[in-house]
């Protein structure tokens, strides 16, 4: 083999080593302690958002807006609701209209807990599900289609975990949205009677802040398991002393 030719193969080599090896996060970072280190955060956030929301092909990270849930089931013991319930191949949008309010970093000892506040004009989704039990006094049962969309929402996340060897836990992700207003969609609650699935959807329409106030605590257990995971497709690959240095 030429010179020139084990010249090349060894450049190649190492140009994707550091590509494999040392992916770099499209996120500006700030310095721990300064003066305005929330509200850089609160920008280096705001800036990052459209390349997460993208995905990350690099980490193994998907795209965010539209996210897709391939299946979800939640088994609702709560209030006015009581059930099993399967969505599945459903998308969300929203995300990217996010703007970030605020920024709250929390070191305590070798925990890390990071707060986010943030708005989005909108978040609609949809998809097909699967349901049985019953909603108020309304026996439920049957599969079909759903959409839903809200308005005018605020969401806290509080991401937290612990540090170790330079590298971010991340053991739980809260996520608390407040939503202004909720418009439901769905067909075929049950299973082929149109008048009920009318006036259970009426009923979810007119009576959402309390249906939701039962619903979010079991909701979030779900998301709080798959926010989780997709934080640490990040934070597993790269040293917390390099993101939060
Ligand atoms: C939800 O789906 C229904 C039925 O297809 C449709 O009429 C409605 O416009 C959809 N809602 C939104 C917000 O797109």
């Amino acid at each position: 083999m030429s010179r020139y030719a084990l010249l090349t193969i060894s450049a190649i080599a190492l140009l994707s080593s550091v590509v494999a090896g040392d992916f770099t996060l499209p996120v500006k970072t700030c310095k721990r302690g300064s003066d305005d280190y929330s509200s850089c955060l609160r920008l280096a956030i705001q800036e990052a958002l459209p390349a997460f929301v993208k995905g990350i092909p690099e980490l193994d990270f998907p795209a965010l807006d539209p996210f897709y849930t391939k299946e979800q089931h939640d088994e609702y013991r709560n209030g006015e609701i009581l059930g099993n319930f399967l969505v599945y191949d459903a998308y969300t949008y929203g995300l990217a209209k996010a703007r970030i309010k605020a920024v709250r970093p929390v070191f305590e000892g070798d925990n890390f807990r990071l707060e986010v506040d943030y708005e989005s004009p909108k978040f609609f989704s949809e998809g097909k599900y699967k349901a049985d039990g019953r909603i108020g006094s309304f026996k439920l049962g049957g599969e079909g289609y759903f959409n839903l969309s809200a308005e005018d929402v605020s969401v806290t996340w509080k991401i937290e975990g612990k540090v170790v060897d330079d590298h971010w836990k991340v053991e739980h992700f809260h996520v608390s949205p407040q939503l202004g207003k909720l418009k439901v969609y769905f067909s075929n609650l049950f299973n082929g009677n149109d008048e009920l699935n009318k006036a259970a959807m009426q009923f979810v329409n007119e009576y959402w802040p309390s249906l939701t106030q039962s619903v979010l605590p079991i909701a979030s257990k779900s998301w709080d398991k798959v926010c989780t995971e997709l934080a640490n497709r990040i934070f597993s690959k790269v040293p917390f002393s390099k993101v939060f240095p």
